[in-house]
């Protein structure tokens, strides 16, 4: 298969299985790290003995709309085609909203949602060209269900929704679809780091009593970027382990 992904936040968990993932099926990974994580992104390179015809390490703030512009317009012309786009990137500053600072509001929408306008808008005229294209926009339950703690995360989730649905209705006469996954919780630092009997309360209310493996995220994406997903679109295919059944 000659076609090329670009995946944000690939050095994150899902990220990282996104990107192993997108390998196995024969992909040329482009794999955008955040500024200033190249050692993360290079340890992930080394340890699953990547070659550069596989993957290309691509430093990008996906929070920065001329850089994007910029350095996405230039990776297009180097490359000639980005096929699929897995916008990935995100982080969670979780806190009452009572007490939650403008900053925690901002740098969540910022990195989670205004980053998918800045990834997804310098490549999508080019794949409607093509007359191929998969963008792939990584959710979360949360922004299905809302979650107590995370409205500045769940408005970014949920407006990733609405945002692929409208996409998809201009993408669809050229053969680019857009879609969701919508994880639930998944075994990766973002997790890891919230305070454990949360957590635990969490998992007890998961039908399944257990955290979603990154690879099994990566599966259902795998799945969205094939040809066999082509009549798939605007659809958000929740992998949550029967957390919330929408
Ligand atoms: N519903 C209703 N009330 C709740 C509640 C809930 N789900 N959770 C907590 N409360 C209540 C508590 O009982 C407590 O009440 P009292 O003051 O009467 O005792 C009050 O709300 C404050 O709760 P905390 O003690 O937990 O407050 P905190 O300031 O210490 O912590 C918090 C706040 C950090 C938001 C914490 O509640 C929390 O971690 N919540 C879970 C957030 C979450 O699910 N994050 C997911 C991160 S991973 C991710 O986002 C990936 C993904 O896509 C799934």
């Amino acid at each position: 298969m000659d076609k090329i992904a670009l995946i944000t936040g690939s050095e994150g968990g899902i990220g990282s299985a996104i990107t192993s993932q997108l390998v196995k099926d024969g992909f040329r990974v482009i794999a955008a790290y955040y500024t200033g994580c190249y050692e993360i992104a290079l340890k992930i390179f080394n340890e699953n003995e990547f070659t550069d015809k596989q993957v290309r390490l691509f430093e990008i703030d996906v929070t920065n709309t001329t850089e994007c512009f910029e350095k996405l317009g230039a990776l297009l012309e180097e490359e000639g085609h980005i096929d699929v786009v897995v916008n990935n990137a995100g982080i969670t500053r979780d806190g009452l909203f009572k007490k939650m600072p403008a900053e925690n509001w901002l740098d969540v929408i910022n990195t989670n949602l205004n980053s998918v306008y800045n990834v997804t808008r310098p490549l999508f005229a080019a794949m409607c060209e093509r007359k191929f294209g998969r963008v792939i926009n990584i959710s979360s339950v949360n922004g299905l269900k809302g979650q107590f703690g995370q409205a500045n995360y769940s408005a970014a989730k949920a407006g990733m929704i609405g945002f692929s649905k409208a996409l998809a209705a201009e993408g669809a006469r050229d053969g680019v679809t857009v879609n969701v996954i919508a994880p639930g919780y998944t075994g990766t630092p973002m997790v890891e780091k919230m305070k454990p009997e949360v957590l635990e309360s969490i998992v007890a209310q998961v039908p399944m009593k257990r955290l979603a493996k990154p690879e099994e995220i990566a599966k259902a994406i795998s799945f969205l970027a094939s040809e066999d997903a082509a009549y798939i679109t605007g659809a958000t295919l929740s992998v949550n382990g029967g957390l919330y059944m929408s």
